[in-house]
């Protein structure tokens, strides 16, 4: 290959079509931005240079800064359409030999495709190469157009009715919207063509490349993910679908087994371990990583949190959560930001604990509120066990030391220490430290009220 390859992506315009408060291109395709796919793709095909077009103010700039994308920007400060956006790199490509043109709205695009395609572009010396597809109901595509001798004559626009002719209408083959461009043509023919409906379209390079006589080439791609592109919430559904399903056939062919795969959403940030079980019903979103050997639902929902191996999650909500080795969470769970299970500790059914930890082989099994305490190794907490964390100004600590053992319906009122191998009542208020080994309870005393009420005689109950 001659050089560096330069790779640009449209990325500009807020496509209106989305009906959406978010840019397109921001739009996510399995929980990544549909240009950030476009990026990876372009970076898996080679690619040393990844030029993004971002119209200033969209926030698509700032998206691609924040997340430290290796990326230069070349903002689109001045006209409409593709053509438009190409023109505003132009200083960053005008150095340049071989550009790769691809759209931010066409997240599957392949790098397999991408290379292919610069390779056929260099071998054909063209001038412009551009990969096209009749894989697809071609509606709202550009059609391309051929001439007698079988060459692509110019691409015709259908956005708008009236457009394209019924014959044109007709053609099934479109185009793509990922080009090669040698890049000096490339700049030279768009400086020649003019604008349509207030646009410059990319596309009607093509003519006036051909009548100056240079070489154009295109190429059919069978790559259907490849060539689906989005301007709509519509499409978006079919894409993401597609890309899921590649996503778990991925983790499938590494070892983790789905048994109800057509009811599970995984992000592709997310890391799982061999011989994981994926069960019915689980999102897992952001940064979460799996272990190995564990088991995740039937229903569970996991946002950027860690589950070590042979840990079990079954119908629980996880958010910023860790979940230490052999952990089991759920029936009916909720981990909130900070929750952090050690080794084989148990949170179970009915609880909910936030910024704290569970010591190894602790438990906290039935109906309880977990919120900012440290639960030593191997405590128990009884039934419905309450850290009273928040006196309506503050929120206090409370720590609970190993091997305790709280009876049920303990309220522990933070700030409070329950030292290392203490028992406290059922049904207590623990508002003081109770130092280790001890056992401490609140008394209040059963009063009884005989002949209260008077049960019904047999006979006078009814049938
Ligand atoms: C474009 C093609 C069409 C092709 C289709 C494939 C043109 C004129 N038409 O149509 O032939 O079949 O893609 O999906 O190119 N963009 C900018 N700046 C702009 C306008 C658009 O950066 O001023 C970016 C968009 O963010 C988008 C891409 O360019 O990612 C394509 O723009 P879009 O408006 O979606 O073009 P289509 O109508 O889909
Ligand atoms: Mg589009």
């Amino acid at each position: 290959m001659a050089g560096e390859l330069t790779v640009l992506i449209m990325a500009a315009g807020h496509g209106t079509r989305m009906r959406s408060s978010l840019p397109k291109v921001l739009h996510p395709v399995c929980g990544r931005p549909m240009v950030e796919w476009v990026i990876e793709a372009a970076r898996q095909a080679g690619a040393g240079r990844v030029v993004c077009i971002t119209r200033p103010g969209e926030g698509v700039d700032e998206h691609l800064q924040a997340t430290g994308a290796e990326v230069e920007i070349a903002p689109q400060t001045e006209g409409e359409g593709t053509g438009s956006a190409v023109l505003a790199a132009r200083t960053a490509i005008e150095r340049a030999g071989t550009v790769v043109v691809l759209s931010g709205d066409h997240p599957l695009v392949s790098p397999e495709l991408i290379s292919g395609l610069v390779s056929e572009h260099e071998e054909a010396e063209a001038a412009a190469t551009l990969l096209t597809t009749e894989e697809l109901d071609p509606a709202g595509y550009g059609r391309v157009v051929r001439g007698a001798d079988g060459d692509v004559e110019r691409i015709v626009e259908t956005k708008h009715e009236g457009d394209a002719t019924p014959e044109e209408l007709a053609i099934r083959e479109i185009n793509i919207g990922s080009y090669a461009f040698a890049a000096s043509d490339l700049l030279e023919a768009l400086d020649q063509v003019g604008e349509d409906r207030g646009e410059r379209y990319l596309t009607n390079v093509f003519p006036v490349l051909r009548e100056a006589g240079r070489t154009l080439a295109a190429h059919r791609t069978e790559d259907v993910r490849s060539a689906m592109g989005v301007n709509t919430r519509a499409d978006l559904i079919g894409i993401d679908a597609l890309a899921r399903r590649q996503l778990i056939e991925r983790h499938a062919t590494n070892g983790v087994a789905f048994t109800a795969p057509a009811t599970v959403a995984i992000d592709a940030t997310v890391e799982i371990g061999q011989d994981t079980t994926i069960a019915a019903g689980v999102t897992l979103t952001g940064t979460t990583k799996i272990g190995e050997n564990a088991t995740i639902g039937p229903q569970a929902t996991i946002a950027d949190s860690q589950i070590g191996h042979d840990a079990t999650v079954l119908h629980a909500v996880l958010t910023e959560a860790e979940v230490g080795p052999g952990a089991t969470v759920g029936p009916f769970a909720y981990l909130r930001p900070g929750a952090r299970l050690e080794e084989n500790a148990k949170v179970g059914t009915f609880v909910e604990v936030k910024n704290s930890t569970i010591g190894a082989g602790a438990k906290v099994p039935h109906l309880s509120y977990v919120g900012d305490a440290d639960i030593g190794e191997g405590a128990n907490l009884g039934a419905s066990s309450i850290t009273a964390n928040y006196d309506g100004r503050e929120k206090h600590r409370t720590t609970i030391g190993r091997g305790v053992r709280t009876g049920v319906h303990t309220s522990l009122v933070a700030p409070v220490d329950v030292g290392d191998g203490a028992y406290t009542g059922a049904g207590s208020v623990i508002r003081k430290n109770v130092p280790g080994g001890a056992l401490s309870y609140s008394d209040a005393k059963q009063r009884t009220i005989e002949g209260y009420s008077k049960p019904p005689a047999q006979e006078e109950r009814p049938e």
